[in-house]
């Protein structure tokens, strides 16, 4: 229910956004806020590259995630994007222009970093209004232009404070006000609730999600929290050292991961080692499985979720349906996570079932359809 309705809002937002820009109508020749094309970086001296042959496309209005583990290049990518790194290899655009050459000052896009970065010796309303200041706007129009920003983020009360007499969150929301205040065409926000503990964290994605509708310019989200951008994106991709590895809509991620990589990071799920055997029909290891189609690989990784293996009499009509035995149970308060092995494979399933324990013997079994063959990832 909730994982249905979830996507109704992402599908509802999606369209919202869509409206007001003809050009999304033109599809493919309407011009990317934001395209890498064949982007390597390589940083001096180093052998390995941070970001490898990435190419991708940012459409105006978006909300567009970039997910990774630590050291994956999200940063550096960000960088490259903002105009404070160089590709070693490969072009920038920024709407449609090679930007590539252009210095960050003369690039319309503002970042959000993860340490806040306000001045410390400024009161709240002087770090919101500097940007203007800089640019030269006249006096008389920046003062309602900072109250403006700092009511956006719920912050117009603190307008007179420094930096130090307010908390992690509320020094975050000052610096989303002064990334936005002179409109930018491009928002980049690199791990900008890192900082934050769990539940101010899905407060901020809240304020996030809001602010982006409400002054509608794209937002490229770096992060490491799969759940962050599986919440947020309209669209994301999933680097891998260095590479993107997919890139999709959350939903689209979450159902059909492309490698064992994403399927793995994004989620739990069951990766099985299979060999083809004849139509739709595989073994793992010493099990046979039923597919929901021929494989087009001799050799292949299943990836099973959890959620769509079904336990007892829920499983009796499907094709592919095991007895096992319990070897684990972990406790996750209002289900159990069960390890359960079949001849020489192990699985994980979920159990309502409070009294399964180790030495049970289980029934459990899924629907050919549920799961997804993905491809192996290099390197
Ligand atoms: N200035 C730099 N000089 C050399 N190597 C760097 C530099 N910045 C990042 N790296 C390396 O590049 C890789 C990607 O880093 P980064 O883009 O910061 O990843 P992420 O933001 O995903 O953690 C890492 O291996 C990191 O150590
Ligand atoms: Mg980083």
């Amino acid at each position: 229910m909730a994982e249905e309705r979830e996507e109704t809002e992402l599908n509802t937002a999606t369209t919202e956004r869509q409206e007001p820009s003809a050009r999304a109508a033109t599809g493919e020749s309407a011009a990317a806020v934001v395209e890498l094309v064949g982007v390597t970086k390589t940083y001096p001296g180093e052998e390995e590259s941070a970001v490898a042959d990435v190419d991708l496309r940012i459409r105006e209005g978006e909300f567009f995630s970039i997910l990774g583990s630590s050291g994956s290049g999200k940063t550096t990518t960000l960088r490259m994007i903002a105009g404070f790194e160089q590709p070693t290899i490969g072009r920038v655009f920024l709407d449609g222009n090679d930007a590539t050459d252009v210095p960050p000052y003369r690039r319309d896009v503002s970042t959000v970093f993860q340490n806040y970065a306000l001045f410390p010796h400024m009161k709240v309303q002087a770090n919101v209004a500097y940007p203007l200041k800089m640019s030269g706007v006249p006096r008389r129009e920046i003062g309602p232009r900072v109250k403006e920003a700092l009511e956006r983020v719920s912050m117009a009360e603190y307008a007179k404070r420094l930096p130090h007499q307010l908390s992690g969150g509320q020094r975050q929301r000052v610096a989303l006000a002064r990334a936005l205040i002179r409109g930018p065409r491009l928002l980049l926000l690199d791990e900008p609730l890192g900082a934050l503990d769990l539940k101010l964290r899905e407060e901020m994605l809240f304020v996030l999600k809001r602010l982006q509708r409400e002054v509608g310019i794209t937002f490229i989200y770096v992060t490491h929290d799969q759940g962050e951008a599986l919440a947020m994106s309209d669209l994301m991709a999933v680097m891998n050292k260095g590479r993107i590895e997919q890139l999709a809509t959350p939903a689209e991620i979450y159902a059909k991961p492309a490698t064992s990589f994403v399927a793995g990071f994004i989620g739990k799920t069951n990766l099985l080692s299979c060999r083809h055997v004849e139509g739709n029909r595989a073994e793992a290891g010493s099990v046979p499985l039923i597919l929901a189609e021929d494989p087009k690989q001799s050799q292949f990784t299943l990836s099973v979720r959890p959620e769509s293996i079904l336990i007892g009499t829920d499983c009796h009509s499907l094709p592919n349906r095991f007895v096992a035995e319990v070897s684990e149970v972990l406790f996750l308060g209002h289900e159990r996570e069960v390890l359960a092995k079949i001849g020489d494979q192990r699985l994980m399933v979920r159990s309502q079932d409070l009294t399964v324990g180790p030495g049970d013997t289980i029934e459990f079994g899924w629907d050919p359809k549920e799961a997804v063959i993905v491809e192996a990832t290099g390197g």
